[in-house]
């Protein structure tokens, strides 16, 4: 499913370049959880934008579903992005002038569905998350927990290939923090690919397999 081999990406910084992930493999199969472990400035989000091709990186290859991700061309990048990838943020990034609804639903009005077949399509999800009695709601008025939720709602509108989190629990209280990683279990038992990148090792290990970033090289984790 996801297939990277001696990826690279610096950024430049003056005249300089300055290296941030050195020559990474990776390779994720259909159906696994697995974690990206890392102390903050490894590189973790650096990555995470690279594997959502919201970012491309300097040199390696990125196979995405046996496509390859550096010869695309940027409208067909903008499409991966929509339908392959649900994106889910530690600070959510829901619109605030949008209701619950709204903003779950938007990836599929974007993509030209209309309203009555959006809300067709993800009323499973939303009672899966339990935020059906929400709907109509302004993001303001929820709890970080059910923010997260709704935004794990939008991320899987779509039906994408992929759910790819980064730090999914870093602004929740403990429990809701547990809430949201239980859920993620439950998604992938259902079937669902997830990569949730994160500092802290006892997030990670809900996840079946962990990776480590440190200074941006990527290697298995393994307790001992
Ligand atoms: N646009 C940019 N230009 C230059 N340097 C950048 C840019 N974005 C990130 N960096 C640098 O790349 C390194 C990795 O950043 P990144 O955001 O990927 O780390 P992270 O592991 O996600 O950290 P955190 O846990 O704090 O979110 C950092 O040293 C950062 O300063
Ligand atoms: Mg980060």
């Amino acid at each position: 499913m996801i297939d990277i081999k001696n990826l690279n990406k610096g950024y430049m910084l003056g005249e300089e370049y300055l290296p941030i992930l050195k020559n990474i493999n990776f390779h994720v199969d259909e159906g696994e959880f697995v974690a990206i472990l890392g102390p903050s400035g490894s590189g973790k989000t650096t990555f995470m934008n690279v594997i959502g091709c919201m970012d491309i990186s300097d040199s390696g290859e990125y196979y995405l579903d046996g496509l390859s991700i550096h010869e695309m061309p940027e409208e067909q990048l903008t499409e991966i992005r929509n339908k392959e990838i649900g994106f889910i943020f530690q600070n959510y990034q829901l619109i605030s002038t949008y209701t619950v609804l709204q903003n779950i639903i938007m990836p599929l009005l974007m993509r030209g569905m209309d309203h009555r077949s959006a809300e067709e399509q993800c009323m499973e999800t939303i009672k899966l998350l339990g935020i059906d009695h929400r709907l109509d709601h302004k993001p303001s008025e929820l709890s970080g927990g059910q923010k997260q939720r709704v935004s794990i709602a939008r991320a899987m509108a779509g039906n994408p290939a992929i759910l790819l989190a980064d730090e999914p629990t870093g602004a929740l209280d403990t429990n809701s923090g547990k809430e949201v990683l239980k859920l993620f279990q439950e998604l992938n038992a259902m079937g669902h690919t997830i990569v949730m990148i994160t500092h802290d090792l006892k997030v990670a290990q809900s996840a079946k397999r962990i990776c480590k970033i440190v200074d941006g090289r990527l290697s298995e984790y393994s307790v001992r």
